[in-house]
């Protein structure tokens, strides 16, 4: 079969495949616990889902203008005046389908064959296949678990070329957690502005942020450097809204009517419904998202206390989003190389599904997700900690 260059070398997300081959092992009647998942276990709460069924009761069912209704992306404005201070004008706003779908546009519109990203690593898994769909090229760095997992603008300098066009930063991070601080932050970027590098802040977890930690946000710099920072977010993490697929960029107007354009030779905007269901999302009570931040908290102090046990197995505590990585390559011998290899077997012996950290740029480790039921949680980590200890022959 034929297919053009640029999908030769593209592969499918490994999550989403390690996902399916832990469901395949349900089927045929294994039980297996899935700490692969990326997306909160709980339902999107009620009154979004009822905003939903009364937009199509009310027959909202027609395209709507590419970049998003107006008055979703004046509600996203609100969201960062709330949050964080910073009023964003709707016009500087752009709804896509999901996150995702934005860095994607963004890599797009931004990028010409041969520009650099820099990607600090361990990073989302997604950036590096998008900015190469682009033309781009990624360059990773990798800040591993001893130093907390945080790039500093030294680590950043010594890979800046004069095609460095782009930095993504993410926090609190998939797959590590962490949270930068607002100062840790606002190094990075003012790094970025400094050599007049575009920085792209993908702020999707920022409701996961643990007490007493803060989030961090770029937004106030977009606020002074439009051209320079766009900043990320949507309704997935925050909202447990995975399969609504709405997210949205901040960005300059002009860059926004870019995007808008390429959107609308796209997808010619996204869902009717789903963005009503945003919309009651953004403009509702934040007592649900308080709930599920609550939850996460007290599941992730419960599986670091487990964690903490586990024979030569390394985790810098993390402040938010619902995932820990876990470096664990001293337990790396024998038949097991590498973390593709103790995934494998971690599936196979403990019966508990993670996802190898070659996905995210760090070999030495493995994700999990504790974004499942807190009983079901307790006890794989268990039985991992149990194959580890066998590996480290305890
Ligand atoms: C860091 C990060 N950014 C963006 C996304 C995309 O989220 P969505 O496309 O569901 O809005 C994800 C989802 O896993 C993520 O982990």
């Amino acid at each position: 079969m034929l297919v053009a260059d640029r999908l030769q070398s593209l592969q499918p997300s490994l999550t989403i495949s390690l996902n399916a081959r832990a469901q395949e092992l349900r089927a045929q009647g294994i039980d297996v616990t899935s700490l692969a998942i990326g997306e909160p276990d709980f339902p999107t709460p009620a009154h979004i889902r009822e905003a939903a069924k009364n937009a199509i009761d009310a027959n909202f069912t027609r395209y709507t203008a590419a970049p998003g209704i107006p008055e979703l992306r004046k509600a996203v404005g609100g969201y960062f005046e709330r949050q964080y201070g910073v009023p964003v004008p709707p016009e500087s706003v752009i709804v896509s389908a999901g996150a995702k779908h934005a860095v994607f546009n963004l890599a797009q519109g931004l990028l010409n064959p041969g520009d650099e990203a820099i990607i600090p690593a361990p990073y989302w898994l997604s950036y590096p296949p998008i900015v190469e769909l682009a033309g781009g090229r990624a360059v990773t760095i990798l800040a591993g678990a001893d130093r907390g997992f945080k790039i500093t603008p030294d680590m950043l300098e010594a890979r800046r070329s004069s095609k460095t066009r782009l930095l993504v930063l993410n926090s609190p991070s998939n797959p590590t957690g962490v949270v930068y601080t607002q100062t840790e932050l606002d190094a990075l970027v003012n790094w970025a502005i400094s050599h007049k590098i575009f920085v792209l802040s993908d702020e999707i977890y920022d409701q996961l942020v643990f007490d007493p930690a803060k989030a961090a946000s770029a937004i106030g710099w977009f606020a002074r450097y439009p051209d320079l920072v766009a900043v990320l977010n949507g309704v997935s993490k925050t909202f447990a809204m995975t399969g609504w697929r709405v997210g949205w960029l901040v960005g300059h107007p002009d860059l926004i009517k870019k995007l808008s354009a390429l959107q609308g030779q796209s997808t010619s905007g996204i869902c009717s419904i789903a963005q009503k269901a945003a919309l009651a999302a953004l403009t509702g009570p934040m007592d649900c998202v308080a709930d599920m931040r609550g939850a996460f908290q007290r599941r992730r102090d419960a599986a670091m206390k487990i964690i903490n046990s586990w024979p030569l197995a390394v985790c810098p505590q993390p402040d938010g989003a619902f995932y820990l990585f876990v470096d664990v390559r001293r337990s790396y011998a024998g038949s097991i190389k590498n973390s593709t290899d103790m995934c494998a077997h971690l599936l196979d012996k403990a019966l508990v599904s993670v996802v190898p950290g070659a996905a995210f740029g760090d070999d030495n480790c493995f994700r999990l997700s504790y974004a499942v039921a807190d009983d079901a949680l307790k006890a794989a980590l268990q039985r991992v900690g149990e194959e580890l200890a066998k590996l480290a022959g305890k």
